[in-house]
């Protein structure tokens, strides 16, 4: 029985795999097994035989059987331990570069104007895309019969035949938000809203889909010199320049009175746009003083309050920046013009960081 007891506990040590356990299991104690045997001998013996090698068999079976336990459990500790070690990652590893996507210089522009009107205590509103024809025409001074609306090239929804309430349109412009703002906020108010805006127009400089963002400032003593502050603010930090000449051009919104459209000073020299030097002006946003009619809308005391509003062209202001001629291949999802004008993921534009390294 010492001898069983040994060739087992040798063999267990042994035993490089599960499988081989359990090979050694069954041949020591499955139902044929030695040991198993052994104990069916037991009733053959005398009464003091059995008294001696009783006990001795169970402690044998009982050895065995922890042996095989603990060699088990080794087994799969290693198995673990060899899987870490295969699995081992090094986390300080620089990403790929190849397999990096980028930026897309819509959201890069986002970001940057974001950023730039962030520290100047502006925060970001949003409104939906597709929007009741009173958010985007009736509270913003466009009546029904206003011939705005026309010149708009509004895509409409459907109503089903018998309904006659007004169809909603894709949002035109952002201005819709203002007249949200103004509701959920109350005034005083100092926000921009960035988005998706909508016309029926195609050509090199027009998508039927395009981005605008809004600015919108309320309070008791705002005037024309604060958006002019604003935005020559904007446009120095936005396009990195120390100086910028701003040309306020009268001109007419239903929204704002009185109206302006900004042009910023810049130069066409060798086919490169440069801004603030030169002798040409660009055309980069409408604005203007929030008319009373607006505010009223958006719940808001035409006799306590005023302020400014601008819209620009996200796309527009991100051609210019960086050179991007046509506006049709931003909404193409070519690769290979992602790569191109895309923007290195890490690198969020912030003030201090720098806007477009
Ligand atoms: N909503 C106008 C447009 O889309 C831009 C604008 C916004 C003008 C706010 C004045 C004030 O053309």
């Amino acid at each position: 029985m010492s001898d069983l007891r040994e060739t087992y506990l040798k063999a267990i040590a042994g035993a490089g795999d599960e499988a081989t356990l359990e090979a050694l299991r069954v041949q020591a104690l499955g139902k044929k097994g030695e040991i198993s045997l052994a104990m069916r001998e037991l009733g053959r013996m005398s009464a003091e035989e059995r008294q001696e090698a009783g006990p001795r068999l169970n402690a044998l079976k009982d050895e065995i059987n922890s042996a095989l336990a603990a060699k088990k459990q080794a087994l799969a500790d290693a198995g673990l331990d060899e899987r870490l070690r295969g699995e081992w990652l090094d986390v300080t590893l620089p990403a790929r570069p190849r397999r990096q996507g980028t930026i897309h210089p819509v959201s890069q522009v986002t970001e940057e104007v974001t950023a730039i009107f962030a520290d100047m205590g502006f925060a970001v509103a949003e409104g939906p895309q597709i929007e009741s024809d009173w958010y985007n025409f009736d509270a913003l001074n466009i009546p029904g019969h206003h011939p705005a609306r026309a010149e708009m090239d509004t895509f409409y929804t459907h109503r089903a035949d018998g309904d006659d309430r007004p169809p909603h349109v894709l949002r035109t412009h952002t201005s819709p938000v203002q007249i949200r703002t103004m509701q959920a906020e109350g005034a005083p108010i100092r926000v921009i809203a960035p988005g998706r805006v909508y016309r029926a127009d195609y050509d090199q400089t027009h998508t039927p889909m395009f981005h605008q963002v809004e600015g919108l400032a309320i309070d008791r003593d705002i005037s024309m010199a604060n958006l002019k502050w604003v935005l020559e603010e904007f446009v120095k930090a936005f396009f990195e320049v120390d100086t910028v000449d701003l040309r306020f051009r009268a001109s007419h919104f239903p929204f704002t009175e009185p109206s302006a459209e900004v042009d910023i000073r810049c130069s066409w020299e060798g086919g490169t746009l440069k801004v603030g030097e030169g002798d040409d002006w660009l055309e980069i946003l409408g604005s203007g003083m929030v008319h009373p009619h607006v505010l009223l809308a958006g719940g808001i005391d035409p006799e306590q309050w005023q302020g400014f509003a601008f819209g620009m062209g996200i796309d527009r202001i991100a051609m210019l920046k960086y050179g991007i001629p046509d506006l049709r291949a931003f909404f193409d999802s070519d690769l290979r013009w992602l790569r191109h004008y895309g923007f290195a993921a890490l690198d969020v534009p912030t003030l201090h960081g720098g806007l477009s390294r």
